[in-house]
């Protein structure tokens, strides 16, 4: 989604913004812009398109000012164009805004606005908070009092950096329903919608909540309550490293977050078990067996990858600890007014931890009285910070759109989950607990066995690289990977693929496939083996090509399918995170192979912080 930076201090602001933006081009966009402050005038530059054009132009036309903001624009209202891009002007150029987020009732706004004589120019809902803040300004409001006047009015979500002609020294920003952090630093502050537009410059920030409103100049961070109370922050300190949020040598964050896997799952294992092997230890969080007998039901919600995850939690902890689990889309939850009450535990899994839809489920859940585990990854964000109990994922900074090593992480939150619950509740033997929590603890060094042979998967894009539809399938658990892998070929390859229960094959899609369709075939849950390969048998009479991804050792399937790729001998409930790693790889190298941005893919954002 859009990205927002601003600058205020005694350097040129101009390289800082366009660092920033620079950091945050993941989070997906379609035009940039940046306004300083300079020889008395608000100045802006903004171009459709890369940051790399907006570079171009301010080569030809420079700019300096030591006050800035910054934008990348990912395209709600109003086509990508330099209109529509930010900053937004208002009318006689007095006021420049950044926003991420939505105006819900912009239109309204800009009805009243044109009575009042205001001339808007873009398409955009953002322009009507520049001509708003604008209006109250004129009307005689300080300006900070006609910013918390325009954050009155305006319903929707909102990151804002405001500057205005009649104030060089000074910054404002505000938030609601959309992330924002202020960087402090040294006779300069910023403000940025994520912490890896300002690391180059600091590492302390405070996190701004919901309906605050900041004030900065070059020595000083004011921050204000929706009524106006000036409010006392603690400082949050970063504490990744600078590389983690840089591409270390790999041609795409995506590859480097592909191989980051084994230190992620290892991480993530990290003492997490009791020291007496009597168990799980999930950090602070308690879940006793009284607390989980309490319960009344376990809902998971999240969206996209993490809910595929959440997915692999379900069947386990219905399987393994015998309790059922409901899953829910996050963006369809709210719809269905689903059944909440105190005796609900909703566990939210979420990498950015801003998702809009998954961010509005758990404030849906609370506000009914249920008990919230958030399973987060960005440590700070807002998931982490309104869930009851956080379970972080250590995953670090995930810059790629395709999420990789989060899904790896999340998946190993789940088996934590499931093996927890399990011992709570009696459902599993204590042999069973040991065999699990050793294989659990080999997983590190099993992706990193499947990662020595991204060459192979190499091969394989090179051969299927030209396949018209992939279907990819499989039964209980394999059919959770399925789904994770076809929706990363959608994503970065732009390959139209649909994840199938093997089983269901026969009740329709089985008419699409033809000779020109790849099926990918996971098989890697031995009870189902003979039941999928029927299926496989089923899709290859009638001309698909088929490669399966099999455990080591099941030789039976080179019977059946095209190619096969071995995943290491592992527990049953572990194989989801390893069938999946040859998926990301082949997603990654056919997306490579046709010449697709993959760290940038069209149309999406990585963090979806609008409904
Ligand atoms: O940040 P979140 O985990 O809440 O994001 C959820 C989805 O938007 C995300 O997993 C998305 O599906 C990824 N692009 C998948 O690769």
């Amino acid at each position: 989604m859009c990205g927002v930076v601003g600058y205020v201090g005694k350097n040129n602001a101009i390289p800082i913004l366009i660092n920033g933006l620079s950091k945050l081009e993941y989070r997906g966009y379609d035009s940039a812009g940046v306004a300083v402050f300079d020889c008395g005038k608000i100045k802006i530059c903004k171009t459709k398109g890369r940051i790399q054009n907006l570079q171009d132009k301010l080569f030809v036309n420079p700019l300096k000012g030591k006050i800035g903001i910054g934008h990348t624009r990912w395209a709600t209202h109003g086509i990508p164009s330099y209109r529509n891009a930010h900053p937004q002007f208002s009318d006689d150029s007095k006021i420049a805004v950044v926003h991420n987020g939505i105006i819900e009732n912009y239109m309204a706004i800009k009805e009243e606005l044109e009575q009042k004589g205001y001339n808007f120019i873009s398409e955009t809902d953002t322009e009507s908070v520049a001509h708003l803040i604008d209006y109250y300004y004129k009307s005689g409001m300080d300006i900070l009092d006609a910013v918390f006047k325009t954050v009155e009015r305006i319903e929707g979500s909102y990151a804002l950096g405001i500057i205005c002609r009649d104030f060089p020294n000074q910054l404002i920003a505000a938030r609601k329903d959309s992330p924002l952090v202020i960087g402090i630093g040294k006779e300069e502050n910023f403000i940025a919608s994520d912490m890896p537009a300002i690391l180059n410059y600091t590492r302390d920030v405070y996190l701004i909540d919901d309906n605050e409103v900041a004030l900065l100049t070059a020595d000083e961070i004011k921050i204000f309550d929706q009524n106006k109370n000036e409010i006392k922050k603690e400082v949050f300190k970063v504490d990744w490293d600078i590389e983690a949020a840089e591409k270390s040598g790999y041609d795409h964050f995506m590859l480097k977050e592909i191989f980051e896997q084994p230190k992620v799952v290892k991480e993530n294992l990290s003492r997490r078990f009791k020291e007496d092997d009597s168990g799980v230890q999930l950090d602070t969080i308690k879940l006793d067996k009284k607390e989980l007998l309490d319960i009344g039901q376990i809902y998971i919600v999240a969206c996209g990858t993490a809910y595929y995850a959440g997915l692999v939690g379900k069947y386990l902890i219905e399987r393994v600890a015998r309790i059922p689990v409901n899953s829910e889309l996050a963006s369809e939850f709210r719809y269905k007014q689903p059944l909440i009450d105190e005796k609900t535990l909703v566990i939210v899994v979420s990498q950015s931890g801003e998702t809009a839809d998954t961010l509005a489920a758990m404030r849906l859940a609370k506000a009914n009285g249920a008990r919230v585990l958030g399973v987060v990854n960005a440590v700070g964000s807002s998931i982490a910070r309104e869930a009851d109990d956080v379970l972080y994922t250590l995953a670090g900074p995930e810059i790629a759109v395709a999420s990789t090593k989060a899904f790896s992480a999340q998946v190993t939150a789940m088996f934590l989950l499931t093996l927890h619950i399990a011992m709570e509740l009696d459902k599993i033997s204590h042999d069973e607990f040991l065999t699990i929590k050793n294989e659990m603890e080999n997983l590190p060094s099993l992706v990193n066995n499947i990662l020595t042979k991204a060459p192979v998967i190499k091969r394989f894009m090179q051969k299927y690289i030209n396949s018209k539809n992939v279907f990819y399938i499989g039964r209980g658990l394999d059919y959770i990977v399925s789904m994770e892998g076809s929706l990363k070929l959608k994503e970065i390859a732009y390959l139209h693929s649909e994840p199938y229960a093997a089983g269901e094959l026969k009740h329709g899609p089985i008419a699409l496939i033809e000779e020109s369709t790849l099926v990918i075939g996971v098989v890697t849950q031995e009870e189902l083996f003979e039941k999928t390969v029927s299926n496989i048998r089923e899709v290859k009479a009638r001309g698909a090509k088929v490669l399966a991804i099999a455990m080591k050792g099941n030789r039976e399937i080179e019977k059946y399918a095209d190619d096969v790729f071995y995943i290491p001998r592992t527990h049953w409930m572990l194989a989801p995170l390893l069938a999946n790693i040859p998926q990301q790889l082949f997603a990654y190298y056919v997306a490579l192979g046709l010449g697709n941005d993959v760290d940038k893919p069209r149309n999406l954002a990585k963090s979806v912080t609008v409904e």
